[in-house]
């Protein structure tokens, strides 16, 4: 995830900033870039690749081009347009008055980068920043603003998701910062201030910070009589935020970069409101009934004559993909089959004409996945990808695709990414079932659930205690299953994925019916169960194969839909998830199957963020 610095004091700003960048690696990026101002001149540096490259290559630089206590910097995590040093940050403006570093998405700016276009503005990267830098700089000219109103009456026309520093040339010693969605700390210290993404750039210089607000802008300026420098916060909307709090920092740096949380493990699961959000963002259009893809518009044809899927992907991936299956046959009336990439790559695929291929990964670099693109590609199938890194390679092989937009993943067990993936999926079966035969009314009542999901996701974050205890009582054994049925018996199967490669429980994720054709003669006091079981189509099979896998001794934790007591009276212990529809509930089942692995992994005392045995990316066959 992007993240941003600023200095402005006495200083020089150069070695802040670049301290400041390195402290917010943790957070993942592909290029990073930085730009001082001094004496009414920017000089800007970017690279793609990491800190320390920028590092070297700044060094090489004139003290000239170096010196000067006013500068930001960024650190990018790839959003539009691929990893390379034309899209990294900062961005200037066309006219090089305006620079800018910025955190987030600008949903809408297609359609201002149209109107800029047309006044003549010429664009040199990919970026939604460039087209804000350009925005606020069209604004300063024209309405001949000072820079803090240029980008206020900018910031008007946006929507989307942003935290930004904007230095302006004509005023060398202002720096205004603005927040909505992403995170901006502002320090404030002896005669000079730290703005970063998060304190872990500035805890080392001050403890003294303030947390800036959705819709606040703050504007660092020297006083005219004593020089001094002064920070002034208002609103969007011009109403000027007197006494902002400011908070004293006791943490400790890794604590900070984990925001608080022991394990990146734990900090990804409890981003899933956030992620969610992120992935849905700008994409439903709910009076049309309708999703929109940007990546998938020029393939709008090929899309509406597509008469078959195949999703191919690894491990979570795959299982994402074995729940998008029922998707696709339910929403779009499309026949879908899922495959491991590895085996999809090595197997006679048979009609490929009009077959689409969806290839699921989160890093973008699974080879096995990356095979079956590049198989599917010579049999002349349409290739798609959901994709959480940008410009990755499966990003950059498919013919068309959805990003994820969930941020870096540290921890190597896939937790944010899949509820995204889930949710594109289901969203990208509501796109194809729009250009086949889903009504507006029943895609109107899917997108609505949709919007919910991170509130509510939010519900079974806040009843995560109870899931811990569940973890002390079942931390000591060998064996587990995971059952369930219909759309969850790939979260099932997810399920045992994680408890295997976090616990190092030995798990079978199994579809509840399959149960008595075999594996229930497994079932004993000690081979406990978790059976999927919300109030749904299924809900009455799934309950009898709790009571049959009590009948024969076996300890069963039910997760069901909350309100719904009976399974109380059955099952030992009980896991709430609120109501929400059928085809919606694996993307609410996942988080408490992901907690119980996490929690009984830190029982355990295994490392959590990075399993025994394993890589966050699987690059080799
Ligand atoms: O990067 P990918 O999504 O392509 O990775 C595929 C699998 O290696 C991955 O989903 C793996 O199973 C998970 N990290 C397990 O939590």
């Amino acid at each position: 995830m992007c993240g941003i610095v600023g200095y402005i004091g006495k200083k020089e700003a150069w070695p802040i900033l670049i301290k400041g960048l390195e402290r917010l690696e943790y957070r993942g990026y592909d290029s990073a870039g930085i730009a001082l101002l001094d004496k009414g001149v920017f000089s800007v540096f970017k690279k793609k690749g990491k800190v320390v490259e920028l590092s070297k290559f700044i060094k090489d630089k004139d003290d000239d081009e170096l010196s000067g206590g006013v500068g930001i910097a960024h650190t990018r995590w790839a959003t539009h347009g691929e990893p390379s040093d034309r899209n990294a940050h900062p961005h200037l403006s066309n006219g090089g008055d305006i620079v800018i570093v910025h955190n987030g998405i600008i949903e809408n700016y297609l359609s201002i980068k149209k109107v800029l276009i047309s006044k003549g503005y010429k664009f040199v990267s990919d970026t939604d920043t460039e087209v804000l830098a350009n925005l606020i700089e069209d604004i300063k000219k024209h309405e001949k603003v000072s820079i803090d109103e240029a980008v206020r009456l900018a910031l008007t026309e946006v929507v989307g998701a942003y935290a930004i520093l904007v230095l302006s040339k004509d005023e060398p010693g202002v720096m205004v910062i603005a927040k909505m969605g992403s995170p901006a700390v502002i320090g404030v210290g002896k005669g000079e201030f730290f703005i970063a993404s998060d304190a872990t750039p500035i805890i080392e210089h001050t403890k003294k910070v303030i947390y800036l607000e959705d819709g606040e802008i703050a504007v660092i300026n020297k006083n005219t009589k004593n020089g001094k420098l002064v920070l002034k916060i208002k609103t969007i909307q011009n109403k000027i935020i007197k006494n902002p709090y400011v908070h004293k920092l006791k943490t400790k740096i890794e604590e900070l970069e984990k925001s608080g949380f022991p394990h990146f493990m734990l900090k990804e699961i409890f981003e899933q409101p956030e992620s969610l959000r992120n992935t849905m963002r700008g994409r439903i259009v709910y009076d049309k009934g309708n999703v929109k893809f940007g990546g998938l518009e020029k393939f709008a044809k090929d899309l509406k004559n597509l008469n078959r899927l195949t999703i191919v992907g690894m491990g979570t991936a795959r299982f994402t993909g074995l729940i998008g299956e029922y998707a696709f046959e339910e929403l779009a009336g499309i026949p879908t089959k899922v495959e491991y990439g590895s085996e999809f790559t090595y197997r006679d695929v048979a009609s490929p004409l009009h077959t689409g291929l969806i290839a699921v990964s989160q890093s973008g670099e699974t080879a096995d996945t990356l095979n079956a693109i590049k198989k599917a590609k010579k049999e002349k199938m349409l290739t798609l990808g959901i994709v959480n890194v940008i410009g990755s390679s499966i990003a950059r092989e498919v013919d068309a695709g959805i990003y994820n937009h969930v941020g870096p993943e540290t921890a190597v067990a896939s937790t944010k990414s899949s509820t995204s993936q889930l949710l594109l999926l289901i969203m990208f079966a509501i796109y194809l079932g729009r250009m086949r035969d889903l009504s507006k009314s029943k895609s109107q009542e899917i997108l609505k659930e949709i919007q919910k999901l991170p509130s509510l996701v939010e519900i079974i974050l806040k009843n995560a205690e109870a899931i811990k205890k569940l973890a002390k009582k079942y931390k000591d054994h060998n064996d587990f299953f995971l059952l369930g049925r219909k759309y969850n018996t790939g979260t099932a199967m997810e399920g045992a994925l994680k408890m295997k490669e976090c616990s190092y429980i030995h798990s079978e994720g199994c579809n509840s019916a399959e149960l008595k054709h075999g594996p229930i003669s497994l079932i004993d006091k000690n081979f406990p169960s978790l059976v999927i079981a919300p109030v749904d189509s299924m809900y009455e099979k799934s309950k009898s194969s709790i009571q049959e896998i009590k009948a024969r001794g076996g300890l069963v934790t039910a997760l069901t839909t909350e309100g719904n007591k009976e399974l109380e009276n059955i099952a030992d212990d009980v896991i709430y998830i609120p109501k929400t529809l059928e085809i919606l509930t694996p993307i609410l089942a996942f988080i408490p199957m992901q907690l119980l692995a996490y929690y009984i992994a830190v029982e355990r005392g295994n490392d959590v963020d990075k399993p025994r045995n394993l890589a966050k990316s699987v690059t080799v066959e």
